[in-house]
């Protein structure tokens, strides 16, 4: 059994936990669940040695353990899969899989062949068709996850902590993950496990642990438990589910139009011949499974991948020539990121900085910035947003994942955009401060942004969308009014014919 002890944690000008008791029992797989800053990653931080400073005691199977790094943790059977990839872009699968602990032969060579088949048995326990020496940045973010799992099951650890695994992953992956992850239960390891896919811990979890501003509120297991009971538990209160009679917009003349937009890379059709506009006032939907070519319509809109495509696309009936997001911020067009951590924070600066980040020019006049227009634009997006920030002056990579999230949402809508485009714009947020972004698309909707998101959640893109456009395979497969969207149409749509 692994027990937390009137565990206590505290960052400059903040309590991340106190007086944190619970204990994660063997053959049982422990929900952790909390709302965004909760102290969910600090605590499961402290149980794997990442963090050696904190008050309380760990006890192992009856024995107090104290790690001074997660190297001493694993020794002692703790391994975790964080929230935030660490995986390092230019070293190989395998190079990532072994660092810090490779193997060497009797001359204490690197045993290069060794590793190399180690790792291909685990791509193949995770199902993951891909070479074991290809480089970890030609991987898709989903794939990344999945390596992080396989660094984690490599140590057949007594304790596996799992961060949210599943925030990147689709679908199909996942079924790999709970596979593993019920082979790992019926093996009788402790396993805790991290997701705001509140779905998620009803089909995996035994039990659970709810923490609520860095405190055990309450634990359980999870048997007679609903949806609604979870969200009460986490957040103190009922929460209703966002429901609106939004009219959808009437505004004449199209914001943005898209006209035969095809993408052909390499041998491989991308997109095809793809038509849609967009209105001032509208949430457009846009669905489907991973690689139906989501975010390469994104790319393409924002001019990624300018001159690779044809097609026509137009912004307020004028031809758009946007080649770099810069141009396509200059035009009012902006695009909150999938990968939070690759295309858009920068983690070593603060968030006011990160806040202000695309509009420094326009807030400086003279070339001199303006500190306190920079100030009171973070302000106010700290506020209407809810980040929870001790300051402006915290840097970035000490939020929690869901504010982390948030900061970039605030640097996009800084920039005062026509269009905004979200892909997973809830990607690690919890239910309530989810609701809280659903109400701000809508509310920027009805300001007359023209907005357009990507999810591959479909409750998401029912409850925020006029319209849904459903791909698949690269085609718009359906469009679906809101008003006759029904869930089981728009999953056809989605599913290729032919497989
Ligand atoms: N290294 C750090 N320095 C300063 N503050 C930190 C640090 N790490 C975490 N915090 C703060 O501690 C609190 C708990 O953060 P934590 O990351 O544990 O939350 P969480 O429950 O995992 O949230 P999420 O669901 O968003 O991932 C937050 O207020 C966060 O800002
Ligand atoms: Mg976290």
């Amino acid at each position: 059994m692994l027990v937390a002890e009137k565990i206590g944690k505290r960052f400059t000008g903040v309590i991340a936990l106190q007086d944190v008791s619970m204990q994660l029992r063997p053959g049982r797989v422990t929900a952790i669940i909390g709302e965004n800053g909760a102290g969910k990653s600090t605590l499961m931080k402290i149980l794997s040695g990442v963090y050696a400073e904190y008050e309380g005691r760990i006890l192992l199977n009856g024995a107090e353990v104290r790690f001074a790094n997660p190297k001493e943790a694993q020794e002692k059977g703790i391994s975790i899969i964080h929230q935030e990839l660490n995986l390092i872009p230019d070293l190989s699968i395998t190079e990532n899989i072994f660092l810090g602990r490779e193997l060497t032969d009797r001359w204490g060579l690197l045993n290069k062949k060794a590793m190399r088949e180690r790792t291909a048995l685990l791509l193949q326990r995770l199902k993951l068709n891909v070479s074991a020496d290809i480089l970890v940045r030609d991987l898709k973010v989903g794939q990344q996850q999945v390596i992080e799992i396989a660094k984690a099951l490599l140590l057949e650890s007594q304790v596996i902590i799992m961060d949210e695994p599943t925030s990147a992953i689709s679908e199909a992956e996942v079924e790999i993950l709970f596979g593993i992850i019920e082979q790992l239960r019926a093996e009788g390891k402790i396993i805790a496990y991290i997701s705001h896919k509140l779905d998620e811990l009803f089909r995996i979890a035994d039990d659970f642990v709810v923490l609520r501003d860095g405190q055990v509120t309450e634990t359980g297991t999870m048997k007679g438990i609903d949806h609604d009971a979870i969200v009460r538990k986490m957040v103190g209160r009922d929460i209703a589910r966002l429901e609106h009679n939004r009219a959808p917009a009437d505004a004449a003349e199209d914001l943005l139009s898209v006209a035969a937009l095809s993408w052909h890379a390499g041998n491989k059709q991308l997109l095809k011949n793809i038509s849609f506009s967009l209105r001032r006032g509208e949430v457009l939907g846009i669905f489907g499974l991973m690689g139906a070519g989501r975010t390469e319509l994104l790319e393409c809109i924002l001019g990624l991948h300018a001159g690779e495509h044809t097609g026509d696309m137009r912004l307020n009936g004028v031809s758009l020539d946007v080649r770099s997001p810069r141009d396509a911020i200059r035009a009012g067009l902006v695009l909150v990121p999938e990968d939070r951590k690759k295309d858009g924070l920068i983690p070593g600066l603060d968030v006011k900085t990160n806040i202000s980040l695309s509009i420094l020019r326009s807030l400086g006049r003279n070339g001199l910035l303006n500190n306190q227009a920079e100030r009171s634009l973070a302000e106010h997006y700290k506020d209407s947003l809810r980040i929870k920030t001790p300051n402006l002056e915290q840097q970035v990579r000490h939020l929690s994942g869901g504010n982390q999230q948030k900061v970039i949402l605030a640097r996009c809508l800084a920039t005062n955009p026509k269009v905004l485009m979200l892909d997973e714009p809830t990607r690690g947020i919890d239910v309530n401060a989810k609701n809280e972004i659903y109400k701000l698309i809508l509310e920027l909707a009805e300001s007359g942004l023209g907005i357009i998101v990507v999810s591959s959640e479909l409750p998401e893109i029912l409850t925020v969308s006029d319209r849904i456009l459903v791909l698949c395979e690269g085609k718009i497969s359906g469009t679906f009014p809101r008003a006759t969207a029904g869930e089981d149409d728009i999953l056809k749509a989605a599913i290729p014919k032919t497989i």
